[in-house]
Protein backbone atom coordinates (compact mmCIF):
# COMPACT_ATOMS: atom_id res chain seq x y z
CA UNK A 1 0.00 0.00 0.00
CA UNK A 2 2.40 2.27 1.07
CA UNK A 3 4.78 1.21 -2.17
CA UNK A 4 2.12 2.39 -4.22
CA UNK A 5 1.03 5.30 -2.95
CA UNK A 6 4.53 6.21 -2.92
CA UNK A 7 5.06 5.52 -6.57
CA UNK A 8 2.28 7.63 -7.42
CA UNK A 9 3.24 10.50 -5.25
CA UNK A 10 6.91 10.06 -7.46
CA UNK A 11 4.56 9.93 -10.79
CA UNK A 12 2.58 13.34 -10.17
CA UNK A 13 5.77 15.20 -8.75
CA UNK A 14 7.25 13.93 -12.13
CA UNK A 15 5.00 15.36 -14.53
CA UNK A 16 5.00 18.37 -12.57
CA UNK A 17 8.41 18.88 -13.22
CA UNK A 18 9.30 20.00 -9.87
CA UNK A 19 12.24 21.93 -9.63
CA UNK A 20 13.15 23.92 -6.39
CA UNK A 21 15.77 26.61 -5.16
CA UNK A 22 17.86 24.29 -3.16
CA UNK A 23 19.47 22.49 -5.83
CA UNK A 24 22.36 23.10 -7.62
CA UNK A 25 21.76 24.76 -11.41
CA UNK A 26 20.81 21.83 -13.48
CA UNK A 27 19.76 19.54 -10.57
CA UNK A 28 16.30 18.52 -10.73
CA UNK A 29 15.07 15.65 -8.92
CA UNK A 30 13.43 14.04 -12.35
CA UNK A 31 17.49 14.38 -13.28
CA UNK A 32 18.06 12.41 -9.93
CA UNK A 33 15.79 9.69 -11.11
CA UNK A 34 17.07 9.52 -14.18
CA UNK A 35 20.59 9.19 -13.05
CA UNK A 36 19.75 6.49 -10.71
CA UNK A 37 17.58 4.63 -13.53
CA UNK A 38 21.36 5.23 -15.35
CA UNK A 39 22.58 3.27 -12.81
CA UNK A 40 19.92 0.78 -11.91
CA UNK A 41 19.67 -0.05 -15.74
CA UNK A 42 23.84 -0.87 -15.87
CA UNK A 43 22.94 -3.15 -12.76
CA UNK A 44 20.24 -4.76 -13.92
CA UNK A 45 21.92 -5.96 -16.89
CA UNK A 46 25.45 -7.00 -15.69
CA UNK A 47 23.43 -9.66 -13.26
CA UNK A 48 21.21 -10.83 -16.36
CA UNK A 49 24.21 -11.20 -18.82
CA UNK A 50 26.46 -12.61 -15.54
CA UNK A 51 23.12 -15.21 -14.82
CA UNK A 52 22.78 -16.02 -18.89
CA UNK A 53 26.65 -16.62 -19.44
CA UNK A 54 27.57 -18.81 -16.22
CA UNK A 55 25.80 -21.41 -14.41
CA UNK A 56 24.88 -22.64 -11.65
CA UNK A 57 27.49 -25.26 -11.41
CA UNK A 58 30.26 -22.84 -12.85
CA UNK A 59 29.49 -20.54 -9.29
CA UNK A 60 29.58 -23.71 -6.99
CA UNK A 61 32.91 -25.02 -8.86
CA UNK A 62 34.48 -21.32 -8.89
CA UNK A 63 33.67 -21.57 -4.74
CA UNK A 64 30.36 -19.88 -4.73
CA UNK A 65 28.29 -22.53 -2.56
CA UNK A 66 24.55 -22.66 -3.05
CA UNK A 67 22.46 -20.78 -1.96
CA UNK A 68 24.43 -17.74 -3.70
CA UNK A 69 23.26 -18.91 -7.30
CA UNK A 70 20.06 -18.20 -6.08
CA UNK A 71 20.89 -15.61 -3.99
CA UNK A 72 22.04 -13.51 -7.06
CA UNK A 73 18.71 -14.31 -9.10
CA UNK A 74 16.97 -12.59 -6.34
CA UNK A 75 19.92 -9.38 -6.92
CA UNK A 76 19.36 -9.87 -10.08
CA UNK A 77 14.85 -9.59 -9.43
CA UNK A 78 15.53 -6.74 -7.30
CA UNK A 79 17.90 -4.67 -9.81
CA UNK A 80 15.30 -5.47 -12.23
CA UNK A 81 12.52 -4.59 -10.14
CA UNK A 82 14.68 -0.68 -9.98
CA UNK A 83 14.42 -0.40 -13.56
CA UNK A 84 11.03 -0.98 -13.34
CA UNK A 85 10.04 1.28 -10.55
CA UNK A 86 12.06 4.23 -11.61
CA UNK A 87 10.87 3.82 -15.06
CA UNK A 88 7.36 3.38 -14.08
CA UNK A 89 7.56 7.06 -11.96
CA UNK A 90 9.92 8.63 -14.63
CA UNK A 91 7.02 8.18 -17.42
CA UNK A 92 7.90 8.97 -20.77
CA UNK A 93 10.72 11.08 -19.11
CA UNK A 94 12.64 7.32 -18.05
CA UNK A 95 15.88 7.19 -20.13
CA UNK A 96 16.59 3.56 -21.51
CA UNK A 97 19.04 1.00 -21.30
CA UNK A 98 22.25 1.35 -23.16
CA UNK A 99 25.33 -1.59 -24.10
CA UNK A 100 27.81 -2.42 -22.13
CA UNK A 101 31.17 -3.64 -21.86
CA UNK A 102 31.87 -5.60 -18.76
CA UNK A 103 35.01 -6.87 -18.77
CA UNK A 104 34.40 -10.23 -16.28
CA UNK A 105 35.05 -13.25 -17.78
CA UNK A 106 34.30 -15.86 -15.43
CA UNK A 107 32.09 -16.11 -12.38
CA UNK A 108 35.19 -15.24 -10.04
CA UNK A 109 35.80 -12.19 -11.85
CA UNK A 110 32.10 -11.25 -12.58
CA UNK A 111 31.44 -11.85 -8.71
CA UNK A 112 34.45 -9.07 -7.97
CA UNK A 113 32.87 -6.94 -10.19
CA UNK A 114 29.14 -7.47 -8.66
CA UNK A 115 31.30 -6.28 -5.41
CA UNK A 116 32.10 -3.17 -7.03
CA UNK A 117 29.41 -1.93 -8.49
CA UNK A 118 27.09 -2.65 -5.47
CA UNK A 119 29.68 -0.70 -3.72
CA UNK A 120 29.52 1.98 -6.41
CA UNK A 121 25.77 2.25 -6.07
CA UNK A 122 25.23 2.34 -1.80
CA UNK A 123 27.85 5.75 -2.57
CA UNK A 124 26.06 6.86 -5.25
CA UNK A 125 22.80 6.67 -3.34
CA UNK A 126 24.07 8.05 -0.60
CA UNK A 127 26.01 10.93 -2.45
CA UNK A 128 22.53 11.99 -4.09
CA UNK A 129 20.84 12.44 -1.00
CA UNK A 130 21.05 15.44 -0.03
CA UNK A 131 20.84 16.93 -3.54
CA UNK A 132 16.89 15.42 -3.47
CA UNK A 133 14.55 18.44 -2.77
CA UNK A 134 11.47 16.33 -2.30
CA UNK A 135 10.86 14.04 0.55
CA UNK A 136 9.09 11.12 -1.31
CA UNK A 137 11.97 10.62 -3.30
CA UNK A 138 14.52 10.63 -1.19
CA UNK A 139 12.30 7.53 1.14
CA UNK A 140 12.39 6.14 -2.26
CA UNK A 141 15.91 6.44 -2.82
CA UNK A 142 16.52 5.31 1.14
CA UNK A 143 14.77 2.29 0.55
CA UNK A 144 17.24 1.73 -2.63
CA UNK A 145 20.05 2.08 -0.89
CA UNK A 146 19.40 0.35 2.14
CA UNK A 147 19.03 -3.23 -0.27
CA UNK A 148 22.03 -2.23 -2.28
CA UNK A 149 24.02 -2.21 0.74
CA UNK A 150 22.77 -5.41 1.54
CA UNK A 151 23.67 -7.07 -1.56
CA UNK A 152 27.08 -5.34 -1.03
CA UNK A 153 27.90 -6.92 2.04
CA UNK A 154 26.57 -10.34 0.46
CA UNK A 155 28.81 -10.14 -1.73
CA UNK A 156 31.89 -9.23 -0.14
CA UNK A 157 31.46 -11.59 2.43
CA UNK A 158 30.83 -14.41 -0.36
CA UNK A 159 34.44 -12.60 -1.72
CA UNK A 160 35.80 -13.28 1.83
CA UNK A 161 36.18 -9.17 1.99
CA UNK A 162 34.17 -7.78 5.46
CA UNK A 163 30.97 -7.43 4.72
CA UNK A 164 30.99 -4.17 7.02
CA UNK A 165 34.44 -2.61 6.79
CA UNK A 166 33.93 0.34 8.43
CA UNK A 167 31.38 2.70 10.47
CA UNK A 168 30.31 5.09 7.44
CA UNK A 169 30.24 4.97 4.01
CA UNK A 170 31.45 6.76 1.28
CA UNK A 171 29.39 9.04 -0.41
CA UNK A 172 30.30 10.24 -4.18
CA UNK A 173 28.77 13.05 -6.54
CA UNK A 174 27.36 12.68 -9.50
CA UNK A 175 30.45 13.67 -11.69
CA UNK A 176 32.28 10.99 -9.77
CA UNK A 177 29.75 8.42 -10.37
CA UNK A 178 29.37 8.58 -13.79
CA UNK A 179 32.82 8.71 -14.42
CA UNK A 180 33.40 4.96 -13.45
CA UNK A 181 29.66 4.35 -14.71
CA UNK A 182 31.21 5.89 -17.90
CA UNK A 183 33.95 2.73 -18.31
CA UNK A 184 30.84 0.69 -19.13
CA UNK A 185 29.00 2.25 -21.08
CA UNK A 186 29.51 1.36 -24.77
CA UNK A 187 27.14 3.61 -25.79
CA UNK A 188 23.24 4.99 -25.37
CA UNK A 189 19.99 4.89 -27.70
CA UNK A 190 19.69 8.19 -28.77
CA UNK A 191 16.30 9.13 -27.32
CA UNK A 192 18.12 9.46 -23.96
CA UNK A 193 19.56 12.45 -25.45
CA UNK A 194 16.33 14.23 -24.82
CA UNK A 195 15.35 13.27 -21.63
CA UNK A 196 15.74 15.35 -18.86
CA UNK A 197 19.11 14.11 -16.91
CA UNK A 198 21.93 15.88 -14.65
CA UNK A 199 24.85 17.63 -16.42
CA UNK A 200 27.23 14.90 -16.29
CA UNK A 201 30.52 14.87 -17.27
CA UNK A 202 33.01 12.19 -16.69
CA UNK A 203 36.61 12.99 -15.55
CA UNK A 204 39.81 11.61 -16.44
CA UNK A 205 39.82 8.14 -15.52
CA UNK A 206 42.84 7.06 -12.94
CA UNK A 207 43.33 3.23 -12.26
CA UNK A 208 44.55 1.65 -9.62
CA UNK A 209 48.22 0.42 -10.68
CA UNK A 210 48.63 -2.39 -7.22
CA UNK A 211 47.78 -5.62 -7.00
CA UNK A 212 47.16 -7.58 -3.87
CA UNK A 213 46.59 -6.92 -0.22
CA UNK A 214 46.26 -3.35 0.68
CA UNK A 215 46.54 -1.69 3.96
CA UNK A 216 46.85 2.08 5.18
CA UNK A 217 50.22 3.11 5.04
CA UNK A 218 51.27 1.15 2.10
CA UNK A 219 52.29 3.14 -1.12
CA UNK A 220 49.88 2.49 -4.05
CA UNK A 221 50.31 2.99 -7.72
CA UNK A 222 47.50 5.41 -9.46
CA UNK A 223 47.74 5.27 -13.08
CA UNK A 224 46.86 8.05 -15.56
CA UNK A 225 46.53 6.19 -18.52
CA UNK A 226 46.98 7.67 -21.63
CA UNK A 227 47.65 11.52 -20.27
CA UNK A 228 49.94 13.30 -18.26
CA UNK A 229 48.15 14.69 -15.44
CA UNK A 230 50.23 18.66 -14.60
CA UNK A 231 49.33 21.31 -12.05
CA UNK A 232 49.33 24.46 -13.40
CA UNK A 233 53.04 25.03 -12.42
CA UNK A 234 55.79 23.08 -11.00
CA UNK A 235 55.27 24.20 -7.73
CA UNK A 236 52.14 23.07 -7.34
CA UNK A 237 52.02 19.79 -5.34
CA UNK A 238 49.40 16.80 -6.37
CA UNK A 239 47.14 15.62 -3.64
CA UNK A 240 45.62 12.39 -3.76
CA UNK A 241 42.13 12.97 -1.69
CA UNK A 242 40.56 9.60 -0.42
CA UNK A 243 36.73 10.61 -0.16
CA UNK A 244 34.83 10.77 2.94
CA UNK A 245 31.36 10.94 4.17
CA UNK A 246 33.56 13.73 6.77
CA UNK A 247 35.21 15.02 3.82
CA UNK A 248 38.80 13.98 2.12
CA UNK A 249 41.85 12.53 3.34
CA UNK A 250 44.46 14.23 1.64
CA UNK A 251 47.66 12.40 0.46
CA UNK A 252 50.88 13.87 -1.29
CA UNK A 253 50.86 12.35 -4.94
CA UNK A 254 54.34 12.01 -6.29
CA UNK A 255 54.56 12.04 -10.23
CA UNK A 256 56.04 9.05 -11.44
CA UNK A 257 56.36 7.82 -15.08
CA UNK A 258 52.10 7.00 -16.12
CA UNK A 259 50.93 8.29 -12.96
CA UNK A 260 51.64 9.10 -9.32
CA UNK A 261 52.59 6.99 -6.35
CA UNK A 262 50.60 7.87 -2.43
CA UNK A 263 50.26 6.45 0.61
CA UNK A 264 47.32 4.84 1.76
CA UNK A 265 46.14 7.15 4.89
CA UNK A 266 44.55 5.74 7.94
CA UNK A 267 40.45 6.56 8.15
CA UNK A 268 39.62 4.33 4.97
CA UNK A 269 38.49 0.98 4.89
CA UNK A 270 37.09 -1.17 2.34
CA UNK A 271 35.92 -0.48 -1.09
CA UNK A 272 37.79 3.16 -1.14
CA UNK A 273 37.56 5.98 -3.88
CA UNK A 274 40.03 7.98 -4.64
CA UNK A 275 40.83 11.35 -6.54
CA UNK A 276 43.55 13.58 -7.93
CA UNK A 277 43.31 17.32 -7.25
CA UNK A 278 45.58 20.35 -6.73
CA UNK A 279 43.43 21.90 -3.70
CA UNK A 280 43.49 20.99 -0.33
CA UNK A 281 40.97 22.84 1.22
CA UNK A 282 37.93 21.32 -0.50
CA UNK A 283 36.53 18.59 -3.59
CA UNK A 284 34.08 19.49 -5.93
CA UNK A 285 33.78 19.14 -9.40
CA UNK A 286 35.41 22.11 -9.94
CA UNK A 287 38.77 20.90 -7.73
CA UNK A 288 38.58 17.31 -8.93
CA UNK A 289 41.29 16.61 -11.75
CA UNK A 290 40.90 13.48 -12.23
CA UNK A 291 39.60 9.50 -11.08
CA UNK A 292 38.12 8.43 -8.77
CA UNK A 293 40.27 4.93 -8.89
CA UNK A 294 38.50 2.59 -6.62
CA UNK A 295 41.19 1.03 -4.22
CA UNK A 296 39.75 -2.36 -2.06
CA UNK A 297 41.60 -1.37 1.56
CA UNK A 298 41.96 -4.69 3.84
CA UNK A 299 43.07 -3.21 7.50
CA UNK A 300 43.09 -5.87 10.07
CA UNK A 301 40.17 -5.69 12.49
CA UNK A 302 39.22 -3.26 14.07
CA UNK A 303 39.75 -0.94 11.52
CA UNK A 304 41.93 1.85 11.44
CA UNK A 305 40.28 4.86 12.51
CA UNK A 306 43.09 7.01 14.46
C1 LIG B 1 29.17 -12.47 -20.71
O1 LIG B 1 29.86 -13.11 -21.76
C2 LIG B 1 30.17 -12.26 -22.86
C3 LIG B 1 30.78 -13.11 -23.96
O2 LIG B 1 31.90 -13.79 -23.50
C4 LIG B 1 31.11 -11.17 -22.37
O3 LIG B 1 31.42 -10.29 -23.42
C5 LIG B 1 30.45 -10.41 -21.24
O4 LIG B 1 31.33 -9.44 -20.70
C6 LIG B 1 30.02 -11.35 -20.13
N1 LIG B 1 29.26 -10.58 -19.15
C7 LIG B 1 29.45 -10.69 -17.84
C8 LIG B 1 28.60 -9.78 -16.99
O5 LIG B 1 30.24 -11.42 -17.32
Amino acid sequence: MKHAFSLAALAALVSAGTITKRQAAGVTDVGILNYALTLEHLEDKFYREGLANYTQAEFIAAGFADPFYDNLKEISFDETTHVSFLSTALGAAAVEECTYSFPSTDPKSFVALASVLEGVGVSAYLGAAASIANKAYLTDAGSILTVESRHSSYIRAALDQSPFPQPFDDPLDFDEVYTLAAGFIVSCPSANTAKPMLPLKAFPSVALGTSGTIVSGQTITLETLGYVLQAADENTPIYAAFITVTGPIYSDAMAIEGGFTTVVPNGVNGQSYVVLTACKDRITDDTVAAGPAIVEVTNAYPSVFA
